[in-house]
């Protein structure tokens, strides 16, 4: 069987013309944490791919910023040997076949590196002059894109000092518009909790405005998310759907097979719930939720996802369950207990598996929960949006051995098999009315090449053009931790029994109980075995 007989037998009818992306602007992007594990995995490895695929600007150049003592050319080999480390390597974030020599040659080339504590004023007086040196030497303007890629504690004083050093000051012309921009990308976590964060987003507003600010979430660089949008408001179908009245209730799964990976440093202080939820879960929550924007603009759209926020009411403790990983086997090798895990409290009271029960209080939703779980350590590695619709209003087939016909399920799978896929009911083929639930699935990779991505090539364009669609505003950022605030509170407080649940398994019984309380009703199966799904 060659690849086209492979396919699904119908192609895709019409797609509009794949129009060229327009280049991004002349800029140079300062990475703060220069040395560190995010910008060889997935910063600069973007930029890479940027390259290669012809998007990034004829003028740009890269400027390195870190306390590690170094030079342009050990950041370059730094960084090319993370780049190799791609090469076949199925495990990695992105497998490629070999290196683009031009392609990296192209990036290295611009490649600068300054070398310096990032709290100390000093440091930001030699990056002005460096920032000055490279822009006059490759021709670039004034545009600047800073990449605070260094520990959150820092997010505030980076953004302080380079007001301090007025570089992210934008001048203005004569119109009043600025001459060129200054951008600031910030990492998660962005806070802890609601009053961190409050305090982080007025921190900042002192030496920048709103539209300078890009928060970066980067489940919102992965194409199956973005194409939620899409799927929703391209279709007319499913849009009379969408509602209290056909939907009974959504599950929203974020499910690792990783355990913290000698990160227990940053989780002891971070937890499951800080790490994903009001982030990453939220991300998809809104996705799922938002009404139609009104335009596909920035404004439109984060204003849309902001009023999901905003109508989501405090979670109240016992709508949520924590859990925490004991031994045991994830696929097969085994796994030892979280509180095993390097620079992890051997009493440890954070939790790597959280679930909670959320309403949204609006038209749309009223009286439609929507469950959220995400945990590490767990049977297979699937997030997925499920959406459960209600049982037919009546039911001829009721009577039937096995009672009456399960109900419809739309999931949308967002890793790691890309996909949409419909689960509904059909007559089994023979003399007698049996019924056979069946699914009818459309599978990213049956119609579109896959791309070698990291998932930040889409982010760093955006910034670059100055499109903030995919990314949070302060106000959104600041509901998604009230709405979780309560939780966060008792959490901190009390002592929890743990570990409670396995290694391998699909997180603790009392998630269990907490969904079976709505009258039955049960997680699907954490496995990304289609077969297992019904
Ligand atoms: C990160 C979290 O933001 O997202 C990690 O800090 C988590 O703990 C990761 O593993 C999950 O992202 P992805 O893209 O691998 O699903």
């Amino acid at each position: 069987m060659n690849d086209e007989t492979q396919r699904p037998a119908a192609t895709i009818v019409t797609a509009a013309p794949r129009h060229e992306p327009k280049p991004a602007d002349p800029c140079v992007m300062v990475i703060f944490g220069a040395f560190g594990d995010l910008t060889k995995r997935l910063v600069v490895p973007a930029l890479y791919n940027l390259t290669r695929t012809g998007i990034l600007p004829a003028h740009f150049a890269l400027i390195g910023v870190d306390l590690a003592d170094g030079t342009a050319e050990s950041w370059r080999e730094h960084l090319h040997t993370m780049l190799e480390s791609f090469v076949g390597n199925t495990s990695a974030e992105f497998e490629v076949d070999k290196i683009d020599d031009k392609a990296w040659s192209s990036l290295a080339g611009r490649m600068s590196y300054v070398q310096g504590d990032i709290t100390k004023p000093e440091l930001y007086n030699k990056l002005a002059d460096t920032l000055a040196e490279v822009q006059k030497k490759q021709g670039i303007g004034g545009n600047v894109m800073f990449y605070l890629a260094v520990a959150d504690r820092f997010f505030g004083t980076v953004v302080d000092r380079l007001g301090d050093a007025k570089l992210t000051h934008q001048d203005e012309g004569e119109d009043g518009k600025p001459r060129f921009w200054r951008r600031v990308v910030i990492e998660k976590p962005f806070g802890h909790d609601l009053a961190s964060a409050r305090a982080l987003n007025a921190e900042i507003g002192r030496s920048l405005r709103e539209d300078q600010i890009f928060r970066i979430d980067h489940f919102l660089g992965k194409e199956t998310v973005q194409n939620i949008m899409a799927f929703r408001f391209a279709n007319g179908l499913f849009e009379p759907l969408w509602n209290r009245d056909r939907i009974d209730h959504v599950q929203i799964t974020v499910a690792e097979t990783v355990g913290v990976e000698g990160r227990g440093k940053f989780y002891e202080v971070t937890g499951a719930l800080r790490d994903m939820v009001p982030n990453h879960v939220f991300t998809l929550l809104a996705m799922v939720a938002m009404e139609p924007p009104v335009g596909f603009d920035a404004q439109s759209i984060r204003n849309k996802k902001g009023e999901v926020f905003t109508a989501v009411p405090p979670v109240p403790p016992e709508n949520a369950v924590r859990g925490q990983y004991g031994p045991g086997k994830v696929l097969g090798q085994p796994k030892k207990a979280y509180r095993e895990e390097p620079n992890v409290a051997k009493d440890s009271n954070i939790e790597t598996y959280c679930a909670m029960k959320l309403e949204i209080d609006n038209w749309r939703w009223a009286g439609v929960p929507f469950y959220l779980r995400t945990g590490k350590n767990m049977a297979s590695r699937l997030t997925e949006i499920a959406i459960r619709f209600k049982e037919a209003p009546h039911a001829p087939f009721e009577s039937g051995p096995a009672g009456p016909p399960p109900p419809n399920w739309l999931v949308i799978t967002i890793q790691p098999d890309e996909g949409i896929s419909l689960q509904f009911e059909v007559k089994r083929p023979g003399p007698e009315v049996v019924l056979a639930t069946v699914r009818m699935n459309f599978s990213y990779s049956d119609w579109f090449p896959k791309e070698p991505n990291v998932g930040y090539e889409t982010l760093l364009y955006d910034v670059m053009i100055g499109d903030a669609t995919l990314f949070h505003r302060a106000d959104m950022v600041e509901e998604a931790w009230r709405v979780v605030q309560p939780v966060l509170d008792a959490w901190g407080s009390q002592k929890a029994d743990f570990p409670n649940y396995v290694s391998g398994s699909d997180g603790p019984s009392a998630a269990d109980a907490l969904i079976a309380r709505d009258g039955g009703r049960r997680w699907r199966p954490v496995t990304s075995d289609t077969e297992h799904k019904a």
